[in-house]
């Protein structure tokens, strides 16, 4: 297990293209393996998480082509997959697990779906009890585990009210609701990221937005609607951009483009929150790609003032909230995150890990069951130490930067665990790193 070591540096300046939009490149790779014909997908993430996808669709008798970051998935059909010889492997991701258990539930076999023991500790019945509703029967390990066993099974159309704002859960029931008959609507409680709705319209399927709630079209069971294999470019990851952004942020004589990166409203809260806060990002150009908006953000050093996130936004930033309580020791007021228990059951337990390697560092932090508070500046400046990211890339990549400005070395142990979402994380880091 690799350790990686991060010395202090004066300033980030350079310019940086980021891997393909991790979720956008999921739901992509899954929609052409149930399309009919070759989907040619560039910039396609070059995350570990993203293979995982990959590869369970290529078990399922999709056809997938890797050449750098093009990926060309051919499939046939959504009645085209095949029984897998052997379980599915989702890898760290739980993405793959939950949105492919939606298109397992509709199948007429049955399969098993696992991953690591970060994945099968985290909870699946949010997604096992709509898929049930819908008529699949699905075994998960003590009701609530990895594996799943899933009988696929001919779906019914449900309005499901969804206890929780996640994703991955709308995803998985608008997915399941492609094989269902008629029309299955998710009712989300607050706004979460949109991805699967607009790739589902971008394949050729009926789906319609209302507020908060989300309708999709059955397919039909006898073929006659099939989704279209495209030509699609994703974009850049914009929680991949955030932990440069933070870097960036930290010294005065930084200055950092970033191109192309995905900037769909359901994603860019965290640029609101940052620039409340007295970032200076500026997005000098924007544009439409296939549904979603792309854009280069150009950061420039500034104090950040910090503050407390809570509420509606949490489900809006839920995957920067790592390094935003990480920056809270360089902020003037410090960082308060409320609502946020679901950081709990994440890839780790990320208020922990955040409590944990905080403290190690020498940061004042108050750990809650929902969330934590992290002193500011004036609780006195961090000191390098040895960080444990418990497997969790996004501890290894938020602790990388807040090592930036510490005192002395920072040392992240099993610092390879970034390579679920973003493989050349350091060596980028690096190039772009001024000392
Ligand atoms: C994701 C949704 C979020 C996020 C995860 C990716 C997605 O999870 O944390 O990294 O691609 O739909 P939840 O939907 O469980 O909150």
């Amino acid at each position: 297990m690799k350790k990686q070591t991060i010395q202090p540096v004066k300033s980030i300046n350079g310019g940086i293209e980021l891997p393909g939009d991790k979720s956008i490149s999921h739901r992509y790779g899954m929609l052409a393996g149930i399309a009919e014909g070759t989907t040619e997908l560039r910039h396609f993430s070059a995350a570990a998480d993203c293979h995982s996808t990959l590869l369970c669709m290529q078990a399922l008798g999709a056809k997938v082509k890797i050449a750098n970051d093009v990926v060309r998935v051919t499939g046939h059909g959504p009645r085209g997959l095949q029984r897998p010889r052997k379980a599915l492997d989702a890898g760290n991701s739980g993405t793959t697990i939950r949105l492919l258990s939606g298109i397992l539930a509709g199948q007429n076999f049955s399969s098993t779906i696992s991953g690591d023991g970060s994945l099968q500790k985290r909870p699946m019945k949010r997604v096992v009890t709509p898929l049930r509703q819908m008529g699949a029967e699905i075994i998960a390990r003590e009701e609530q585990f990895a594996p799943l066993e899933i009988h696929g099974a001919k779906l019914r159309a449900i309005t499901y009210e969804m206890p929780m704002a996640s994703a991955q859960v709308k995803s998985a029931v608008l997915l399941a609701g492609l094989f269902a008959e008629g029309l299955t609507k998710v009712i989300e409680p607050a706004r979460t990221r949109d991805h699967t709705e607009l790739a589902l319209a971008e394949f050729g399927a009926e789906i319609e937005q209302h507020g908060l709630t989300t309708t999709v079209h059955g397919l039909g069971s006898n073929g006659s609607k099939m989704l279209t294999a495209r030509a699609l470019d994703v974009p850049g990851d914009i929680s991949s951009a955030v932990f440069f952004i933070a870097a960036a942020s930290l010294f005065p004589e930084s200055t950092l483009l970033i191109h192309n990166v995905g900037l769909n409203p359901t994603r860019t809260a965290i640029l609101d929150l940052f620039l409340s806060m007295g970032a200076d990002i500026k997005t000098p150009s924007l544009r439409a790609s296939h549904g979603e908006v792309v854009g280069d953000l150009a950061v420039k050093g500034a104090p950040l003032k910090g503050g407390i996130i809570s509420g509606d936004t949490i489900p809006l930033v839920i995957d920067e909230l790592p390094m935003l309580a990480a920056l809270g020791p360089y902020t003037e007021e410090g960082i308060e995150i409320r609502d946020a228990a679901e950081l709990r059951v994440k890839e780790s337990d990320r208020i922990a890990a955040l409590a944990e390697n905080l403290r190690r560092m020498g940061a004042q932090v108050e750990e809650r069951p929902d969330g934590l508070r992290v002193e500011g500046r004036k609780a006195g400046k961090l000191h390098g130490a040895e960080i444990e990211p418990r497997g969790d890339h996004r501890i290894a990549m938020a602790f990388a930067i807040a090592g930036l400005g510490a005192e002395g070395k920072t040392i992240i142990r099993d610092a390879d665990c970034a390579g679920v979402s973003f493989p050349t994380f350091y060596e980028e880091l690096e190039r772009l790193s001024q000392r």
